[in-house]
């Protein structure tokens, strides 16, 4: 079976010249049929883009695009949007206004039989819980109803893909975590395969099974909220997902020498590296006469847990995840340890 979308090497570059931007960079990218994919960056680095190519409203440079296995762009092809099957859900919910629900919902499927039509709309009802709303008019409905009512107008016509920009940015923090999940939740029922754009970490990373992190106009890694987390492919990637220090050493094959002691790699690698500590990797232990001591910076009380700075006998900075305990005053001196096996990447300069 083909996969639900696939983008091969896409590129796209705005303007000319100096005032030149290449949006999207040679990003590949393999979505399962009924896969349900974060694509997650930082603000420009080439998202909607990324989404406004696949949806063919805009034409690539290069690199190619399939939905379901059929070639929609690329090699001179350019399937026009409304042929591509594509459902979308943007972040502006873009009812109409002036409609119920239910003509909202039906819009897509003007060239259904009556009876089609009737039964289709049930069903979708039926799916995204809007049962019961669909003589209301959008105005009438909440923040959460509206973008239900958007994503049933996008399922409707039973697309291949449906994709989402930002959808839940508009609904206040409460509301949005609610949101996100039943619309997960309808995805997942629908069989649908869906890319869900996004900028926000915890978003992605508590939604969807896979997530594609993009960074200046390239698709750096696709895995697993866990994996990405803990296995970050590139030093950008550990950089962008959750908080990160880079701590100089030298790797010898299994081992890595660093400023802390001989720590385990996790990986094979050799030469000059900066080994990646999460904070909550870093343990905090009492000073021991005789070795130089780490001093206490800085901490940061989230009540549950605290980051706490320090700074080694060099003068690097790390941060420590560590619970909510009052001892770790300003210039206090510690022992840094570290749990390992690490991750480390080459030294870039
Ligand atoms: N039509 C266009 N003409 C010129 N430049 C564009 C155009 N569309 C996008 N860009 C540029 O391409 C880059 C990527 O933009 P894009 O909108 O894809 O980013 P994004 O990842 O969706 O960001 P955000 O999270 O802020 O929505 C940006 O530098 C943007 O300014
Ligand atoms: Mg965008």
């Amino acid at each position: 079976m083909p996969p639900g979308l696939h983008l091969q090497g896409i590129s796209k570059q705005f303007g000319t010249g100096d005032a030149s931007v290449l949006a999207v960079n040679d990003a590949s990218l393999t979505v399962d049929r009924g896969e349900f994919v974060a694509l997650l960056g930082p603000s420009g680095c080439g998202k909607t883009s990324t989404l406004r190519l696949i949806a063919g409203f805009e034409r690539v440079d290069a690199g190619a695009i399939e939905i379901d296995g059929t070639l929609v762009a690329g090699d001179a092809v350019h399937v026009q949007p409304e042929k591509r099957r594509i459902g979308m859900v943007f972040q502006e919910y873009a009812l109409f206004p002036h409609v119920s629900v239910l003509a909202n919902i039906e819009f897509g499927l003007r060239r259904m039989t009556a009876t089609d039509r009737t039964a289709r709309t049930r069903e979708i009802l039926e799916l995204t819980g809007l049962a019961g709303l669909e003589g209301r008019m959008p105005h009438e409905l909440s923040g959460g109803q509206q973008q239900r009512v958007a994503l049933a107008r996008a399922l409707a016509p039973n697309p291949a893909l449906i994709l989402l920009d930002e959808p839940f940015s508009n609904l206040d923090a409460g509301l949005r975590a609610r949101v996100r999940a039943e619309v997960g939740e309808i995805l997942h029922a629908a069989k649908t395969t869906a890319i869900f754009v996004t900028h926000d970490q915890e978003e992605a990373l508590s939604l969807v099974d896979r997530v594609a992190v993009m960074l200046n106009g390239s698709i750096e890694q696709v895995a697993s909220p866990h994996e990405l987390y803990s296995r970050p492919a590139t030093r950008s990637v550990a950089e962008f997902i959750g908080d990160a220090n880079f701590l100089p050493g030298v790797a010898h094959g299994d081992t890595i020498e660093c400023e802390i002691g001989i720590l385990a790699a996790r990986q094979q690698i050799k030469g000059p590296v900066d080994i990646l500590l999460r904070p909550e990797n870093v343990e905090l232990l009492a000073a021991q006469p005789g070795l130089p001591a780490a001093r206490v910076r800085h901490t940061l009380f989230f009540g549950h847990d605290q980051l706490i700075t320090v700074q080694l006998p060099t003068g690097t900075f790390l941060t420590a995840r560590l619970g909510p305990s009052d001892a770790y005053v300003p210039d206090l001196p510690l022992q840094v340890a570290v749990r390992s096996p690490v991750i480390a990447f080459p030294r870039s300069s």
